[in-house]
């Protein structure tokens, strides 16, 4: 292929026989999975699960050689489909990105076709990687919401583990987008940086997760984001406004 080196770099998760290493190395196309796109790297981002990519105890990789990554942004270098052009930026992210197929910390990625998203206009691929998956994840989250009739004006929207990276991403949407938000966090210390990202208020973690025998509570909330589940659903479902 015209535009690519014959080699390019790449950051290699390997678990061998003699153990586990990681650094950078050089790969050819070859290297890559299948897919129909063909994708110049420019960003990724550094997810949690890449560091847990990255360690011989991680848990996440499904393959002995990966390269971590579980996002990426680049401009298409090839592409299989009409619809993804040559000369486009796209940004992926999740699915087996990372994982179970090679992922964005290398010059180069296959992507198949699926799983990839045009850069929004607007935004530059640096901040989209930035925002990383986790801003992605609290994006969609709050994009199935709005299509189910969320609105600013239905009311206060919680949102529990907000300290956490998807949950501060939740925060920060929220607010911009005119809700009243509250966050509800077990790090008291963070209620600060929480406001500054917009919350109009701050619950403690107990608060959230304490149990009841009482199946419906006073309905206080028009929707919520729970980066924590477990303890936090049973308050939320007794404290939903109904409809919500
Ligand atoms: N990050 C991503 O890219 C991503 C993408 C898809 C799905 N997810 C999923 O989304 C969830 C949140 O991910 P995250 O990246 O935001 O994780 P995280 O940074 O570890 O944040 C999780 C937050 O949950 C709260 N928490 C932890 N243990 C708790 C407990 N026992 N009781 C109540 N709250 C507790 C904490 O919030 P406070 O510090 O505010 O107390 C913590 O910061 C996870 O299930 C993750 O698998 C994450």
């Amino acid at each position: 292929m015209a535009d690519v080196p014959a080699t390019f770099r790449a950051f290699v998760a390997e678990r061998t026989t003699a153990g586990f290493r990681r650094g950078v190395c050089d790969l050819t196309l070859d290297d890559l999975p299948d897919g129909e796109v063909l994708v110049r790297v420019a960003w990724s981002g550094v997810n949690y699960k890449d560091g847990l990519a990255a360690r011989a105890d991680g848990k996440v990789a499904r393959r002995d050689v990966l390269v971590p990554g579980i996002d990426l942004a680049g401009e298409v270098v090839a592409s299989d489909t009409p619809a993804i052009a040559p000369g486009s930026q796209v940004i992926a992210h999740g699915y087996d990105i990372g994982v179970s197929r090679h992922g964005g910390h290398a010059q180069y990625a296959r992507v198949p076709a699926g799983w990839i998203v045009p850069l929004p206009p607007g935004l530059t691929m640096r901040d989209a990687m930035a925002i990383g998956t986790a801003g992605f994840t609290a994006a969609m989250g709050i994009a199935a919401l709005e299509a189910r009739g969320l609105r600013p004006s239905s009311g206060p929207v919680l949102v529990t583990g907000a300290a956490g990276g998807l949950g501060r991403h939740a925060v920060a949407i929220l607010a911009a987008r005119g809700y009243e938000t509250w966050a509800a966090t077990g790090k008291r210390d963070e209620a600060p940086r929480l406001r500054e990202l917009g919350a109009a208020g701050v619950l403690g973690r107990d608060e959230v997760t304490a149990g009841s025998t009482r199946p419906l509570e006073s309905a206080r909330w028009a929707g919520a984001v729970d980066a924590v589940g477990g303890p936090t659903i049973p308050y939320i479902l007794r404290t939903l406004m109904p409809g919500a």
